[in-house]
């Protein structure tokens, strides 16, 4: 019920009077001034004025299964939600729910992870109620070949959420990092299980470090925040919501096409790297060049200084 409440408050103008709450919900008026209750206390402002009803004063920024379920309004990506207080990694817990049999599009969700799994198997840190800890699971229907490319399509849904809901300029440093003046404020971890030649499934990591007010240490060097760039809180629950609108959005074209084609000027418009000097860490010896943007396969296109144009596929490149 706390669901529908919050939906109600949140789409109403004005004051919701207890007895409109009562007859489309068909409960008490006593269910629904517990429920209230409940709300206030998880730390929602809801103002009750004798004689109008309640008004929902400001929407707090927690998240939890309710306000998550009342946010979202994709067609598919969450409509199956899954949400933990705290969990080991949402990583960890989407490849078990795939594994069980969770569908296409299912989101897992959690307001901490005390494991958080980041690239190449480092460390991810994840703080309590600061940031939002998410996966994707996904089953599409091709070839794992192109798997890597849901990284590009999720950092370009990412990437256009949080300019669209917060206004800030936030860039994607090829493959999958989004940076804010300069520093990371979301990393994507794709891990996918294959059979032969098909795919049983995919499951994108995200972590979008929201109000943390500072990092401890040599992070504090490289990570940044939304909250720290702004210079004012963010609430989650509207940016999970906004982040698979924009994925369904990206995710389509990129169904339809088989590849990248349709997504290429938009991922280059908003790539930090386009026409900026990277310096690749190839395993077989760095190398520096002009970065041109990506091709529709999501290689780097990188001009060398003899001219030669080289396609990167993997790797890490620093600008
Ligand atoms: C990176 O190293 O840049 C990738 C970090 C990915 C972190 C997210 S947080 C939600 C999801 N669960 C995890 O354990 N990792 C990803």
């Amino acid at each position: 019920m706390k669901t529908e409440i919050l939906k109600m408050l949140r789409e109403s103008e004005g004051y919701l009077s207890g007895q409109q709450l009562c007859e489309q919900l068909g409960v008490s008026r006593t269910a629904v001034w517990k429920t209230i209750g409940q709300l206030k206390e998880e730390g929602y402002q809801i103002q009750a004025v004798r004689n109008k009803g309640y008004r929902l004063v400001q929407g707090a920024d927690v998240i939890t299964r309710a306000e998550l379920v009342s946010s979202l309004d994709s067609a598919w990506a969450g409509s199956n939600l899954v949400y933990y207080d705290r969990t080991d990694s949402t990583n960890t817990r989407a490849r078990q729910l795939a594994e069980q049999g969770a569908p296409h599009g299912t989101l897992v969700v959690a307001d901490s992870q005390t494991a958080g799994k980041g690239r190449r198997g480092r460390h991810w840190e994840a703080p309590d109620g600061t940031g939002i800890w998410m996966t994707l699971i996904l089953r599409p229907e091709f070839e794992p070949q192109r798997a890597s490319m849901l990284t590009l399509v999720t950092a370009l849904a990412v990437s256009d959420a949080i300019r669209s809901l917060t206004g800030l300029e936030a860039v994607i440093k090829w493959p999958n990092d989004i940076v804010c003046g300069g520093k990371k404020v979301v990393g994507i971890l794709t891990e996918m299980s294959t059979e032969a030649e098909w795919i049983r499934y995919v499951i994108v990591g995200i972590g979008i470090n929201v109000n943390m007010d500072g990092f401890p240490g040599e992070l504090g060097k490289t990570a940044t925040s939304l909250k720290l760039e702004l210079g004012r809180g963010v609430k989650r629950s509207p940016l999970v919501a906004a982040v698979m609108n924009a994925f369904e959005k990206y995710y389509a074209l990129f169904e339809t096409a088989g590849d990248l084609s349709g997504l290429v000027d938009t991922y280059n418009l908003w790539s930090a790297n386009t026409g900026r000097q990277v310096r690749v860490l190839d395993p077989a010896g760095e190398y520096q060049g002009e970065a041109l943007g990506i091709d529709s396969q999501g290689a780097l296109l990188v001009k060398c200084s003899e001219g030669e144009v080289k396609s990167v596929i993997s790797g890490e490149v620093s600008v």
